[in-house]
């Protein structure tokens, strides 16, 4: 037992280093990546013609019409809460660029996530997405969809670099205006930008046959819920000014401001108006693991709710570079 120990401290250090050097790096060549890199794009004829590609297609297919496989009324099963597809968010089916691109996500777990505390496989963190999003319950860990999900992954992660970013891999980056995001400036700005799709109230539109969305809900019981980070007004800022307008967007040329992107993403989770299913879990067992606009008490800083939800967020990065945390937004 004790041996175990030692060499547990004999390698906690390496780590530690390793880790601090690969973010700083990776950094570096976010920046780098930006202006000479062209974009990945998949070439879905080379999907193998075996079982492990029909299984790739299966779950390229359950990413473009998640409900129609898996949704309430699902005819592959009935896991999901709400009939939204999972390419609502990881656009083009998860390989669009600065779309919570998932074509790492294969090669990056397993990983300790913060907010369970423990490492999770990415068949756990896929089942998070159906359960706080999708309002779901967890798929079983070896039924097709869970595999086919896992198989498109894998198969999608070959077109990108092991270990190192490519352009569009994470969304775009905000800088943050010295004052609080406003939902009263970002329901003006709904208001021009988003109603024509999203609707007055947030409820989005059905396609035909109601089995998905032409252009799906943001608030409402049929939305995602406060626990998903979309809820979160700087991941959901990040995630606008890479994609909204729809119409107005192209890849990598952004429409809004970042001051504007924010102001939309607190109206948008302004739940002081808006209704939405409420969360199940909340967790983060360490608060000092929670992202600073995840604006869910207990704190372990002194900043209020409001502030954790809408800004002003420098002092409080600054507060927490103050105690030499990692601020995670
Ligand atoms: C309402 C938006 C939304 C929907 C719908 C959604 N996700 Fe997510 N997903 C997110 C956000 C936000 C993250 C966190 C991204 C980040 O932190 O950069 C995420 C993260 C993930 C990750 C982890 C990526 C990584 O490399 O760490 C996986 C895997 C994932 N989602 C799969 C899915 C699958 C599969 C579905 C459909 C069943 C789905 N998601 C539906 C918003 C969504
Ligand atoms: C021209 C139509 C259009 C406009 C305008 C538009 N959207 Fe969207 N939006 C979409 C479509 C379509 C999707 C789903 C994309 C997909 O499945 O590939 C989407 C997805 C989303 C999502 C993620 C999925 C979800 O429902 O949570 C959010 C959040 C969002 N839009 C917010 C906005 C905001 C905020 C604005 C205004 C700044 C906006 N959109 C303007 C069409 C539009």
């Amino acid at each position: 037992m004790k041996k175990i120990v030692a060499i547990g401290i004999l390698f906690a250090l390496p780590i530690v280093i390793f880790n601090s050097c690969n973010s700083s790096s990776a950094n570096t060549m976010a920046k780098e990546v930006a202006e000479e890199e062209s974009y990945i794009t998949i070439d879905t004829s080379k999907i193998p013609n075996d079982k492990f590609g029909e299984s790739v297609r299966y779950g390229r297919e359950l990413m473009l019409r998640t409900s129609y496989y898996i949704g309430p009324e699902g005819i592959n099963g009935k896991y999901l809460g709400n009939k939204m597809n999972c390419t609502n968010c990881h656009q083009d089916a998860g390989t669009k660029p600065y779309s919570f691109n998932l074509m790492s996500s294969h090669d990056n777990y397993p990983q300790y996530r913060g907010r369970e505390d423990k490492v999770l496989t990415l068949a756990e963190r896929v089942n998070n997405c159906i359960m706080r999003p999708h309002s779901g319950k967890p798929l079983p860990l070896d039924s097709d969809e869970m595999v086919a999900f896992l198989s498109y992954f894998k198969w999608i992660s070959k077109f990108v670099p092991k270990d190192s970013l490519f352009k569009g891999s994470k969304n775009f980056k905000i800088e943050f205006p010295d004052v609080a995001a406003s939902p009263e400036r970002g329901k003006a700005l709904y208001a021009e930008n988003c109603v024509r799709c999203h609707g007055n109230d947030g409820q989005g539109i059905f396609n035909a046959d109601k089995s998905g969305y032409v252009y799906p809900p943001l608030w409402g019981k049929y939305a995602y819920q406060p626990g998903s980070s979309m809820h979160r007004v700087i991941k959901q800022a990040q995630w606008l000014k890479g994609n909204m307008p729809f119409d107005k967007v192209s890849v990598g040329k952004p429409y809004l401001t970042d001051a504007q992107a924010l102001d939309i993403a607190a109206y948008v989770n302004d739940d002081s108006v808006h209704s939405r299913t409420n969360p199940k879990t909340l967790d983060y067992p360490d608060p000092k693991a929670k992202a600073i606009d995840y604006a869910h008490a207990p704190f372990s800083d002194p900043f209020t709710e409001k502030q954790h939800r809408l800004g002003p967020f420098k002092p409080i990065i600054e507060y927490w570079k103050k105690q030499g945390w990692e601020a995670i937004y």
